[in-house]
């Protein structure tokens, strides 16, 4: 494409066939030009008549998506230095929470806090439009879904737990945004409490940590990513996260103050990575960030498997 990005890319199983759109053409590389310095122009010998699948087909299906797409990152690196040296996007099954979760004392009454789930909407719709497969576990929000997107709704840090563990196994690529709840009520009364003008005491217990969890039982091509909400020392709090929760990158920003992310549309994001990966993306609309965001990833995810 004229801001030389190629737009996507299809495999098979066992990558016999590679296969990409590059401007408003479809090529097909034959194996044995595979590996080889590929000038622009030689392109053009390559064309191939059959009709561009939609980008739905692209994906196969669950239980062969991680040996497709390892395989496929393994080509894309050989091919990004072939091809003009052009980034690559990389089609991969991504997994996203997003938004807050609440936790009941009693059927009406619960603890919660203020996240909206924009920045995790936002990430699901540019890990859509960069042409991966996204599922989206949302706690309660008011926001459309996202098109194309799986969206399992979910209340409770249990629940997203619950349905983070189901979805895990399969995805390449977890963005853990939702601002899970750190504490939940030791006892749920079953019927809604009465005032009676005296004080209420609620005893809390920790709820347990998600993605240190799953953290404990990734695979090592899995690639984790999570967010830090901070009212004060944001990268020395977020680096010790990184560390203590077995990320490959969080994303620090600052909840403090009338400026803070919480429910706002724009969002400054401080990425930390592994080896002193540090980058900063914004202050800018969380659509955009959130599009920064998906390539940085594609791109330390490429990185790490070539
Ligand atoms: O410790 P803190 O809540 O600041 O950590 C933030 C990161 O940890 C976020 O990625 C959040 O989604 C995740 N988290 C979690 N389970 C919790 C609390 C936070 O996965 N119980």
């Amino acid at each position: 494409r004229p801001d030389g990005q190629l737009g996507w890319i299809h495999f098979r199983s066992q990558v016999r066939v590679f296969r990409f759109r590059c401007g408003c053409r479809d090529y097909f590389l034959p194996p044995a030009t595979w590996g080889r310095h590929l000038p622009p122009e030689s392109l053009n010998a390559f064309p191939t008549p059959t009709p561009i699948p939609t980008p739905s087909l692209l994906f196969p299906p669950p239980s062969s998506a991680k040996v497709s797409s390892l395989a496929a990152i393994g080509l894309i690196g050989h091919l990004s230095s072939a091809i003009c040296h052009l980034p690559l996007t990389l089609s991969l099954r991504c997994l996203i929470t997003a938004g807050p979760t609440r936790e009941f004392f009693d059927p009406v009454r619960f603890i919660s806090n203020p996240s909206t789930g924009k920045m995790g909407f936002a990430l699901a719709t540019a890990a859509k439009e960069a042409g991966w497969s996204v599922d989206l576990v949302a706690g309660p929000v008011s926001l459309p879904e996202p098109p194309g997107v799986m969206v399992y709704p979910v209340v409770t840090a249990a629940e997203m737990q619950r349905q983070a563990d189901a979805l895990f196994g399969p995805c390449d690529v977890l963005i853990m945004t939702a601002a899970v709840s750190d504490w939940r009520p030791k006892a749920t009364a079953p019927q809604k409490m009465k005032k009676d003008g005296q004080g209420l005491t609620v005893e809390l217990e920790p709820v347990p940590d998600i993605v240190t969890a799953l953290a404990e039982e990734r695979r090592t091509d899995q690639f984790l990513v999570g967010f830090a909400a901070e009212t004060e020392n944001v990268e020395a709090n977020a680096l010790d996260k990184l560390e203590r929760k077995g990320l490959d990158l969080i994303a620090a920003n600052s909840v403090a103050g009338r400026e803070g992310a919480f429910g706002s549309d724009e969002n400054k994001l401080i990425l930390l990575g592994r080896n002193g990966f540090r980058e900063v993306l914004g202050p800018a609309s969380k659509a955009v960030v959130a599009r920064q965001l998906i390539d940085v990833i594609a791109r330390l995810v490429a990185a790490r498997a070539s």
